[in-house]
C-alpha cells in the first residue's frame, strides 16, 4: 500500500520499514518505544530532488532535523553540506569526515566556545549580528586564524504560508536587512572577507507558490545588496522551508514549480553577481517522511464509553505528534496499529502515552485495526523534530531507541 498516510510497504497487513516487518524489527530491538529511520527511502527522496532541481544547486541538511550519527553519516554522502546550529552540531557534522567548507554554522547566541570551535574547524559563520562579527574579529586576531564569514540577513519579507516565520520583522534571527550595508563596511575596517549570504525565511511550508516568492525576493535582496560592494561573493544561500504533509487534507509540496524558476534565477544570479554558488538548506523534507516512531499497547480500557489505548510512548519522545511543539490547534499525525495496518476489525480509540499529564497524546478519535495488549502503535511522518525534540527525560522513563534501517 502506497499512499500519502503510509509511504511505506505492507505485507501481511503488517508495517515494513527498511525491508522488515515491525514485528522482526522489534524483536532485534528488544524494547519499546524506537524510532526507525528507513534508509532507502531518505536516498531515493534525495535523488529525486536532485533529478528536478538545476545541477548547479547545492543541498544542505540542517542536521537540527534529526542528528541520529548513522543518518548524519549517511546525509554527509548524499548531500552538499551541513547546516549546523550548535557545538554539538558542528562536532556531529565535523564527525562524518565532510570538508569543514562544506559546513555552515547559523544561529543566534554562539557562545565564545563555538565560535572558537567554528574558526579553528575552519567552518563557514553565518554571522547573526554587529556584536558577533566583532567577536569573530577578535577571535580572528587573537589567534592568527581567518574566520569564513557570511551574513544572515533578516529579510523584510516573510515566507507566507509557512508554518514558522524565521524572517520579515524584528527576529532574533540574522542581521536586518537595512544594516547590512553598513555591516559590510565595519568588515571592511576589519579587513575581513564575505564570503556568502543567508537568507532564511522560514520552515513547514506547502506552498510552491510561497516559495518561489520568496526565494525571487531572496535573489533580489542579494543583488541589492551587492550592488554596494566589490566583493565577490561565493555563496547565497536562499534557505529552505520545503514543507512535508503531516495532517488530513494537506498536499505534497510541488516541487516541479519551484525547480523550474530556480532555472531562471540562477542564471539571472550569475549573470549579476557572477560565479556564485546557490544553496538550498532542508531539513524536514529530507527525512521526514522516511521516519516512523513505534510504540507498544500497555494496556486499554473503555472510560466512560471512550476507547483508550494506553501504550508506552508519548510526549516526553514525540512532542510534535502531541500537539505540543508549537502547535495552536492540536491535530492527529498520521497513526497505524502497524500489524494490523488496513485489514480485520477497525476501532474508534484514543491513543496516549504513560506521563500524568493530559497532554500526552498520541492520537485522538482516530480509527485504527482493533488493538490487542502488545500491538505495535506506528506514528508516521516522523523522521524529523522527533527524538531529539522532545523533552525526554520527562518522568525518567528510558529514552527512545534510534535505528537507520
Ligand atoms: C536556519 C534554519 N535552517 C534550516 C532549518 C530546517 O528547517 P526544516 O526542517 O523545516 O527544513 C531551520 C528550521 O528551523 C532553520 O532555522
Amino acid at each position: 500500500m502506497t499512499s500519502l498516510i503510509n509511504p511505506f510497504p505492507v505485507v501481511g497487513d503488517e508495517l515494513i520499514i527498511g525491508g522488515q516487518p515491525i514485528s522482526q524489527l522489534a524483536g532485534t530491538i528488544g524494547q519499546t518505544p524506537f524510532y526507525l529511520y528507513d534508509r532507502a527511502m531518505i536516498t531515493r527522496r534525495v535523488s529525486e530532488l536532485r533529478t528536478q532541481l538545476p545541477d548547479q544547486i547545492a543541498l544542505y541538511y540542517a542536521i537540527k532535523a534529526n542528528p541520529f550519527p548513522p543518518l548524519v553519516e549517511l546525509l554527509a554522502v548524499q548531500t552538499d553540506g551541513f547546516d549546523v546550529a550548535s557545538g554539538g552540531e558542528l562536532a556531529l557534522a565535523l564527525a562524518t569526515g565532510i570538508p569543514p567548507a562544506r559546513i555552515s554554522f547559523a544561529g543566534p547566541a554562539k557562545t565564545d566556545a563555538e565560535l572558537q570551535a567554528a574558526v579553528q574547524a575552519g567552518v563557514v559563520i553565518h554571522v547573526e549580528s554587529a556584536h558577533e562579527l566583532t567577536r569573530l574579529y577578535q577571535f580572528g586576531a587573537a589567534s592568527g586564524m581567518q574566520p569564513q564569514i557570511a551574513l544572515r540577513i533578516n529579510p523584510a519579507f516573510s515566507l507566507k504560508a509557512a508554518g514558522m516565520h524565521m524572517g520579515g520583522g524584528p527576529q532574533p534571527f540574522g542581521i536586518d536587512e537595512e544594516q547590512i550595508p553598513a555591516v559590510i563596511a565595519q568588515m571592511t575596517d576589519y579587513d575581513l572577507s564575505l564570503r556568502g549570504l543567508h537568507i532564511y525565511a522560514g520552515s513547514q511550508n506547502l506552498h510552491a507558490e510561497a516559495i518561489i516568492a520568496a526565494q525571487s525576493a531572496s535573489f533580489a535582496l542579494a543583488q541589492r545588496l551587492m550592488a554596494h560592494t566589490t566583493t565577490q561573493l561565493h555563496f547565497l544561500n536562499i534557505g529552505g522551508g520545503f514543507g512535508i504533509p503531516y495532517f488530513a487534507g494537506q498536499q505534497p509540496l510541488d516541487i516541479a514549480p519551484i525547480a523550474a524558476a530556480l532555472y531562471e534565477h540562477q542564471i539571472a544570479c550569475r549573470a549579476q553577481l557572477g560565479a556564485v554558488r546557490i544553496i538550498l538548506e532542508l531539513g524536514r523534507y529530507l527525512v521526514g517522511e522516511a521516519g516512523v516512531y513505534v510504540c507498544r499497547v500497555i494496556d486499554r480500557k473503555i472510560s466512560r464509553g471512550r476507547t483508550y489505548l494506553l501504550t508506552n510512548g508519548g510526549l516526553h519522545h514525540h512532542l510534535a505528534a502531541s500537539g505540543n511543539l508549537g502547535q495552536v490547534i492540536r491535530k492527529n499525525y498520521p497513526v497505524v496499529n502497524a500489524c494490523r495496518v488496513a485489514d480485520g476489525e477497525r476501532e474508534c480509540v484514543h491513543v496516549v502515552g504513560p506521563l500524568c499529564t493530559p497532554l500526552d497524546v498520541i492520537a485522538e478519535d482516530v480509527t485504527l485495526g482493533s488493538a490487542a495488549i502488545g500491538d505495535w502503535i506506528a506514528v508516521l511522518q516522523s523522521g524529523a523534530y522527533g527524538a531529539s525534540a522532545s523533552p525526554q527525560r520527562f518522568l525518567s522513563h528510558l529514552p527512545a531507541q534510534e535505528r537507520l534501517v
